[in-house]
């Protein structure tokens, strides 16, 4: 059994929102029901070009959330400043480009070491914890380390598709990120694990038992519709713990 939390990521409810330019669906409404169905956090991207979350849902969730608030943000400047004044639970550093549709991969912790140093040694003194979103690579991993990360989240994506593809390849990445997490841990980092998370995807990779933390967003928001966010919560935390 496993008793990792479950970190609803409420950013496409602001996609939606914002489709329209009208003040609904609310994310901080999304929040507070999250909450009240079983989340054990609340992660939100607020990404340098805004398309989804902007700097307003940021201030809502701090002022209101009872639960952690995981800020995923990319290393600049602007979100450093933000994340200083805002002193979130949690800041996850994330790798951005403009042009992807999502977060494409975890951010190259050698080519940005002193950047993601400095970043986060100002963040952990501020009395955030800090995580970063890597591949599955033990380089990396070493790297998050020395950087003095407390947490790194393991991006998922590659074998989400994998599985929900079909493909036979999908066992060996699920032993890579099995293989990586139980080494992230062993050299005493927090272990989460995040992105592309499904229904079918969470029951395999809440078998990892290193994994304390799963952040789920697009798949937990689009289910809803069908499902709603209460069984649709209950169900992936349901699925976690029976795993
Ligand atoms: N974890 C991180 C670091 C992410 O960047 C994202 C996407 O914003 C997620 C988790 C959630 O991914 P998804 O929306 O595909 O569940």
């Amino acid at each position: 059994m496993s008793n990792a939390r479950l970190g609803v990521n409420i950013d496409h409810v602001a996609t939606v929102r914002n489709a329209r330019g009208e003040g609904y669906p609310s994310p901080l409404r999304a929040a507070l029901d999250a909450e009240l169905y079983g989340a054990d956090g609340i992660t939100a991207h607020l990404r340098e070009d805004r398309r989804h979350i902007v700097d307003k849902d940021i201030e809502d969730l701090v002022d209101n959330l009872q639960i952690p608030l995981n800020l995923e943000m990319a290393a600049t400047e602007e979100m450093l400043l933000i994340a200083l004044k805002h002193k979130p639970n949690a800041c996850c550093i994330v790798p951005e480009k403009r042009a992807e549709v999502t977060t494409e991969g975890g951010i190259d912790t050698v080519k940005n070491f002193k950047t993601l140093k400095d970043y986060t040694s100002q963040l952990k003194d501020n009395g955030s914890r800090v995580s970063l979103f890597v591949d599955a690579d033990k380089i990396q991993i070493d790297n998050c380390m020395e950087i003095g990360a407390d947490i790194v989240e393991i991006h998922t994506g590659k074998y989400c598709q994998l599985i929900e593809t079909g493909s036979t390849i999908a066992d060996s990445e699920l032993n890579k990120i099995m293989a990586i997490s139980k080494y992230s841990e062993s050299i005493g980092l927090e272990v989460h694990a995040g992105h592309g998370i499904t229904f079918n995807s969470i029951k395999p990779l809440a078998k990892i038992q290193s994994v304390k933390e799963f952040n789920i967003g697009h798949f937990i928001i689009g289910e809803s519709i069908f499902m709603g966010l209460e069984k649709t919560i209950k169900k992936m935390k349901s699925l976690i713990l029976e795993s």
